[in-house]
């Protein structure tokens, strides 16, 4: 079998990139190791960057979401028992975030791949990517207990940061930057009507907080926890307990409660490999680089990845030019670094650190105080949260 983009992993990178390439008229092949119902029910982020959404509706797939998805024009930012408001709409000449669940982002998609009838294989084993180096690099792997090999133009590394694309490229041609934080994030989802319209992150003594939803029926809370700390120890009442002691302000305002419908730990890291290509092998979203959640980045970068790539492979098969498959890495990597800035700055300056000092946390409540009283201040958390823009026009 041939085709034109191999693409393997059916995350958000995968399946966008493959609709984007369809809409092109380019064909592809998705490979995905997990099961349907696992990709659609997995849990994780939430916030679009209003380019994301932008995208999502440009490329036909934002009808549910336009339907589903709240509108979020602001944020609070919660510390010594006060919430502050942070208008982002006003800050940022009306942009505004989205919440709507990754995972209804991914059932959306596969049912886009769906009715355009292009191959979208689940369940695949012991995929491996050969000859990248060339121009027929191909993938191998098996399918209902047979091998199968797919040769292609191209290979999408779609395929997350515990993929096989990444550690396929020699060590003398790629170089990791990485960061690990010494916490994790303890999250639950509950059946309880969200309490606040808007999200609020907390900045308290015991530690981060943040308050979130997926729909006027259920709320996504998360609290700070040490990195290895096991989801076992903590029983509802616990979480509950911990998450009122956080996040409750002096008005009054607290999250409702309400029975606990999932529940894990997520360890944080920071990562970026570069370049983000080797021959004619491309990496895109988690795959090439992770964000502590904090800033709400990750699906969104992954997002950025695709539509960059889509253009370059589009500009290769319409005018026979690499002009942005070539820059491909760096065109990403800009907007990745960034990325990392803001998330590694909302990380910072939300959670404790462990060994800090009262005179630390005095002097991040001072911090605090500064962020949600300056105009400026507010607008460079704004302007990035929302999303920056790509410094390079697509055709
Ligand atoms: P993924 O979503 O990881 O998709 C990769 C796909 O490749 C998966 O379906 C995987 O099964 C598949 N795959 C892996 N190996 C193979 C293989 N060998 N062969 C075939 N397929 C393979 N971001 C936020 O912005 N906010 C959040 O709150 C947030 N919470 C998160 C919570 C968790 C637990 C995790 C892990 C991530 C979270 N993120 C969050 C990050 C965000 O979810 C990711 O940035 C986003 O999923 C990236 O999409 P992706 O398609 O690049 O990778
Ligand atoms: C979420 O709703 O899951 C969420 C929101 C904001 C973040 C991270 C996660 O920064």
């Amino acid at each position: 079998m041939h085709t034109q983009v191999g693409i393997i992993g059916a995350g958000p990178a995968g399946l966008l990139l493959g609709h984007l390439l369809s809409l092109k008229g380019i064909d592809s092949v998705i490979v995905e190791n997990r099961s349907r119902d696992y990709v659609i029910e997995r849990v994780r982020a939430g916030v679009l960057e209003q380019g994301t959404v932008d995208l999502l509706i440009q490329m036909g797939v934002g009808e549910r979401l336009q339907r589903e998805g709240l509108r979020h024009q602001g944020l609070y930012i919660s510390f010594a028992g006060q919430r502050h408001h942070i208008d982002l709409a006003d800050l940022t000449g009306g942009k505004a975030i989205t919440v709507y669940g990754q995972n209804e982002v991914v059932k959306d998609l596969i049912d886009a791949r769906a009715a355009t009838g292009r191959a979208l294989h689940f369940e695949v084993g012991h995929v491996v990517v050969h000859d990248m180096e060339s121009n027929r690099p191909k993938i191998t792997f098996e399918r209902d207990g047979r091998e199968e090999q797919v040769t292609c133009d191209f290979i999408a590394g779609c395929d997350g940061f515990h993929g096989i694309c990444r550690p396929s490229i020699p060590e003398h041609a790629i170089k990791f930057y990485e960061r690990e934080h010494p916490f994790g994030w303890l999250g639950i989802l509950a059946e309880a009507a969200p309490s606040s319209e808007e999200l609020v992150y907390t900045c308290h003594q015991r530690g981060f907080a943040l308050f979130s939803m997926r729909s006027p029926k259920i709320t996504r809370l998360y609290f700070q926890v040490p990195p290895e700390e096991d989801i076992d120890n903590w029983s509802d009442g616990a979480i509950w307990d911990e998450m009122l002691k956080r996040m409750s302000t002096r008005d009054g305002w607290k999250p409702n409660i309400g029975p606990v419908v999932q529940k894990g730990v997520t360890p944080m890291r920071s990562f970026v490999a570069e370049p983000m290509r080797y021959g004619r092998l491309f990496l895109a979203g988690d795959s090439a680089h992770i964000v502590p959640p904090t800033g709400a980045k990750g699906l969104n970068l992954a997002a950025t990845d695709v539509m960059v790539l889509a253009s370059g492979l589009a500009e290769y098969y319409t005018r026979n030019s690499t002009r942005v498959l070539d820059d491909y890495s760096e065109i990403c990597l800009r907007r990745v670094w960034k990325a990392q800035r803001f998330s590694w700055w909302m990380t910072q300056t939300l959670h404790r650190f462990p060994g800090e000092t009262e005179f630390d946390y005095r002097r991040q409540l001072a911090d605090l105080d500064y962020l949600t009283g300056s105009r400026a201040a507010m607008t460079s958390l704004a302007e990035n949260y929302v999303g920056l823009p790509l410094d390079v026009a697509l055709a």
